[in-house]
């Protein structure tokens, strides 16, 4: 059976074009390469023994997406990833953001839904939520408004598919990540962070291996055991096994909605702290940080209830925050080397 993924060759993208393989699907992978490297195609066929088809393709050009579903009528769903996804950066260009992330989302689904199988999984995030007033958090909790362009962007994609489903043929399952990180085991494909990385983690390997000089620690003053923030770490490779379980779902007609929604987390809450001192483990060095101001729009705890996932999409998320960094800090030293 043949799944398009669009922003197949970015960073979850990619883990997920390797797990739909190893479970036989057929890929078509679309990239406009504004944040993916062609030669993610390599490491994927290191994998799996074979590349996905790739096309280059920018889905804000809506002729472009049109002749593209034109040509590929026998697909059996689509796994959305292609998005911006800097937070800082909608900030200071939410234009680039709404283009980008809603326009190349509706032009998408005005073709997926002229296809015989609209089975359609959004990469979602739980940046939806805001700051929660209730930890773990589950799938109800209120959606917050007001957050950064890139967490409206998502909110709004939600909103255009509950919109679509109720009117046309489309099924779509949500999936709200908390934070994604590592690598694949074989340090075969990774995050491929373009400039000085946002995220925590490639933050802290890109410090241990030399390409920064230290970790800046935004804020040990928040109202946290430790006073750092908590954040719901999840493997790269546990999330993108997700993916192919919600699109499974949908094909075999398990979904109970039209639209479902589940959180994809560990259930865990993890400090800054906390994650420097189980990289240090793992990495057996020491890492060199300092504690420096808050960063402008941080929320202090956002850790999932994964219930949902785990009892009605029949997913769990595996991998301990020790190995994910594991096969992060492994990744780095591959492509550094
Ligand atoms: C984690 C924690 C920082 C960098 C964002 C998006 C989310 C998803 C993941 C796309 C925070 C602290 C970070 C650094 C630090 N993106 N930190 N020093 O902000 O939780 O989530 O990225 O899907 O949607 O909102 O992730 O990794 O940037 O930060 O102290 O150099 O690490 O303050 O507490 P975040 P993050």
């Amino acid at each position: 059976m043949k799944v398009v993924v669009t922003g197949g060759l970015g960073f979850i993208g990619s883990h997920t074009v390797v797990e739909l393989q190893n479970q036989g699907f057929e890929v078509i992978a679309i990239d406009n390469l504004s944040n993916a490297e062609e030669k993610v195609l390599l490491g994927i066929e290191k994998i799996t023994g074979k590349q996905p088809h790739f096309e280059k393709l920018d889905l804000r050009e809506k002729s472009a997406v049109q002749h593209f579903f034109k040509k590929h009528t026998d697909i059996v769903g689509v796994i959305h990833f292609a998005a911006s996804k800097a937070v800082g950066e909608s900030v200071e260009n939410p234009l680039l953001y709404y283009e980008n992330n809603i326009n190349a989302l509706v032009y998408v689904l005005q073709e997926l839904i002229q296809l015989p199988r609209a089975n359609f999984i959004f990469s979602s995030s739980c940046t939806v939520y805001g700051q929660a007033e209730k930890m773990p958090i589950t799938e109800d909790a209120p959606v917050q408004l007001a957050i950064s362009p890139y967490g409206n962007t998502k909110q709004i994609g939600e909103e255009i598919i509950q919109d679509t489903a109720k009117v046309t043929p489309l099924r779509s399952i949500l999936l709200r990540y908390f934070n994604p990180i590592g690598a694949h085991p074989t340090a075969e494909i990774g995050e491929l962070p373009i400039g000085v990385p946002q995220n925590l983690v490639p933050f802290i390997t890109q410090t241990a291996i030399g390409l920064r000089e230290k970790l800046s620690v935004f804020g040990n003053d928040y109202p946290t055991p430790d006073g750092t923030c908590i954040r719901d770490y999840i493997h790269v490779v546990d999330l993108a096994k997700a993916h192919v379980v919600a699109l499974q779902r949908l094909l075999n007609k398990q979904n109970q909605e039209k639209v479902e929604t589940f959180n994809l987390g560990t259930g865990k809450g993890s400090s800054v702290l906390e994650v420097i001192q189980a990289f240090e483990n793992v990495s057996g060095q020491k890492l060199n940080y300092q504690i420096v101001a808050r960063r402008e729009g941080d929320i202090t705890e956002a850790y999932a209830n994964t219930d949902k996932a785990n009892t009605i999409l029949g997913w769990k998320a595996e991998t301990s925050l020790e190995e994910a960094l594991a096969s992060a800090w492994k990744w780095e030293q591959k492509i550094r080397s």
